[in-house]
């Protein structure tokens, strides 16, 4: 019943997965009541803070890039580190390692839609959304909507926000139902993603006196994780939002919990899903490698290290 392990792990080399085979192990799977396995955690944990140290580097931070710094984009050349950009970042990382018991990372999935999963992510002690997701209340029954930490990829402030070149409010008003969560920016991810975007949303938020922090990652802490998830078999041209927010999250907190993670047309039952739980836009073909990342977390689900939910909340 449990050997689900075996499966996944030839799945993730042969990379050619066979989804009815697979859905039906993790739908046996289900029967055994996941428990955290401390010893593997802190395995896991160890390795990616020797790699990546997120309570330290997850963000650019004064402690950790000082003003004059050359800083490397993740991709194309490096940026000089100015007075001026110097003085938005915050002094230090806003978080520690382990700072946090239970912690909810929910992702975009379809997989979110009548999950009744609401309570149970909002009564985690910190909650990781990606790409600033609707919370409200049509939604809030799956998704909940405590948030605690909130990315934003650069194509949203282009396409949704004109860039944030025109009126500013929209940007502002948007950003209100994530309270004062951390908002958060891969403004050095390239070049053209800096001042034109990630450094105006920070504007944006000092001039309306929002009470959200923005920060921005540090670029070589995405770069090292990228490395680590290479060395465990996780190629893609760009890792996803998703797996970046797991991947601190194994550090930030001790017990992991993932919502809204499952790369497939139809949930693990056969049901059709649209791609997201408020809309079925479709991600850009070749840029991310979804169902590759998630075979790689049902084995860490299978080795007690974080829990994926994929079932109805009871
Ligand atoms: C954890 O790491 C220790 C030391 O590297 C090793 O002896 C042990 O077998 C590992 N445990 C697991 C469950 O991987
Ligand atoms: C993380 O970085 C900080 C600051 O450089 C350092 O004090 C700490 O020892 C590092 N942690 C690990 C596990 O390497
Ligand atoms: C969600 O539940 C509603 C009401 O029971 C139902 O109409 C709808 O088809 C369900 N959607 C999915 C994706 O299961
Ligand atoms: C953020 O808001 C929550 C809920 O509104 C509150 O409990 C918490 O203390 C606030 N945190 C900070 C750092 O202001």
């Amino acid at each position: 019943m449990c050997l689900f392990c075996v499966c996944v792990c030839v799945c993730v080399r042969a990379c050619r997965v066979n989804t009815s085979e697979l859905f039906k192990k993790w739908r046996n799977m289900q029967v055994c009541k996941w428990e955290q396995n401390k010893e593997e955690t802190n395995n896991f944990t160890m390795s990616l803070s020797q790699c990546c140290n997120a309570s330290s580097f997850l963000f650019t931070t004064k402690r950790n890039t000082p003003s004059g710094t050359k800083l490397r984009y993740e991709i194309g050349g490096s940026l000089v580190i100015s007075p001026e950009i110097f003085k938005m970042f915050p002094d230090d990382m806003p978080y520690s390692r382990s700072e946090f018991k239970r912690c909810a990372v929910v992702g975009n999935g379809g997989i979110n839609i009548n999950s009744t999963c609401g309570k149970e992510i909002d009564s985690a002690d910190f909650v990781f959304r990606c790409n600033i997701p609707p919370v409200s209340d049509k939604y809030s029954a799956d998704v909940g909507s405590k948030t605690n930490f909130v990315t934003i990829n650069p194509s949203i402030i282009i396409k949704r926000f004109q860039k944030l070149e025109k009126w500013r409010r929209p940007f502002y008003e948007a950003l209100q139902s994530y309270g004062n969560a951390s908002i958060v920016l891969p403004a050095f991810y390239q070049r053209k993603y800096t001042d034109s975007n990630s450094f105006r949303a920070k504007y944006v938020v000092d001039d309306f006196r929002s009470p959200a922090g923005v920060f921005f990652f540090h670029p070589q802490y995405l770069l090292n994780m990228q490395l680590f998830w290479k060395l465990q078999g996780v190629h893609a041209n760009r890792l996803s939002t998703g797996l970046m927010l797991v991947t601190a999250a194994m550090e930030l907190c001790e017990e992991v919990h993932l919502y809204g993670f499952w790369a497939f047309p139809t949930n693990p039952a056969g049901v059709s899903i649209t791609n997201h739980y408020y809309d079925d836009v479709k991600a850009k073909p070749g840029v991310h490698a979804m169902p590759h990342e998630l075979l790689h977390f049902l084995h860490m689900h299978t080795r007690g290290i974080l829990h994926i939910h994929t079932q109805p909340c009871s």
